[in-house]
């Protein structure tokens, strides 16, 4: 059988498409960043790549630094002067207690391996890393496309033939969680201070078109076919 294509291989193959467009998510992007640069300082990572539509001026007032399983993906960051480490959000090259903030992209949907079922394992792994990387009292910043439950259900049942279609393209399957999956494992790992923000655009209309899938750029819907919503989670790490 054919071995799945890993992470860095797809985002290393399909970085410079990745980057070429916003996916029809320009204005979410937009909103979630300023969120994001609005709540974090100090010695931040952000892991999985740095949020989209960042400002450089809000970034250079931080002591940043990006880990990313792809070089490719970490590149034109690089190239933009930010500090980069290539490394997997489930085993930080970071001693415990080193920052203020982690930044968590975009990334936790694409952390699955390759089961719907071993993809809620796999953020939990992800956020027991964070949480020791994290300062006492440090703040999570999860930035994520969140489904409603039937929506969840529906994916796990289909997560089978979804990946075996989505493997004939080499692409690994996706998996995207409830805002409440996330709050849970939040509280499971010691995290406290929940706080919840939702970058929905004004004047949203379900028939604007979105690019659903990273590894097929020429595959644009309706916003109305991609169920997913938008949210930027933060929460406080036990200290
Ligand atoms: C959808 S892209 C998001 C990139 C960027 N944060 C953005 O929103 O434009 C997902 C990123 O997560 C990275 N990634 C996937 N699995 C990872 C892992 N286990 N650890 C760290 N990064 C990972 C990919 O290489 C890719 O850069």
């Amino acid at each position: 059988m054919k071995k799945p294509m890993d992470q860095s291989r797809f985002f290393d193959t399909n970085a410079g498409a990745y980057y070429r467009t916003d996916a029809g998510m320009g204005t979410v992007n937009e909103l979630a960043a300023r969120h994001i640069e609005e709540g974090v300082s100090g010695r931040v990572l952000s892991v999985g790549g740095l949020w989209p539509r960042y400002s450089l001026e809000a970034a250079s007032k931080l002591d940043l630094v990006v880990a990313d399983v792809s070089e490719e993906m970490l590149r034109p960051l690089q190239e933009a002067g930010l500090s980069t480490v290539l490394g997997d959000a489930r085993a930080l090259s970071f001693p415990d207690d080193s920052f203020d903030h982690v930044v968590l992209p975009l990334v936790l949907h694409h952390i699955t391996e390759q089961s719907w079922r071993a993809a809620r394992g796999e953020v939990s792994k992800v956020l027991g890393e964070v949480g020791r990387v994290l300062k006492p009292g440090g703040r999570v910043w999860i930035s994520e496309f969140s489904v409603r439950r039937p929506v969840y259900w529906a994916e796990a049942v289909a997560a089978p033939i979804t990946k075996l279609l989505l493997g004939l393209m080499d692409i690994p399957l996706v998996v995207m969680h409830t805002a409440n999956f996330y709050r849970s494992v939040l509280r499971r790992e010691d995290f406290s201070d929940l706080a919840s923000y939702y970058p929905d655009p004004p004047g949203a209309s379900w028939r604007d078109p979105i690019r659903p899938i990273i590894g097929i750029p020429w595959l644009q819907v309706p916003r109305a076919f991609y169920p997913v919503r938008p949210v930027v989670l933060s929460a406080k790490c036990a200290g």
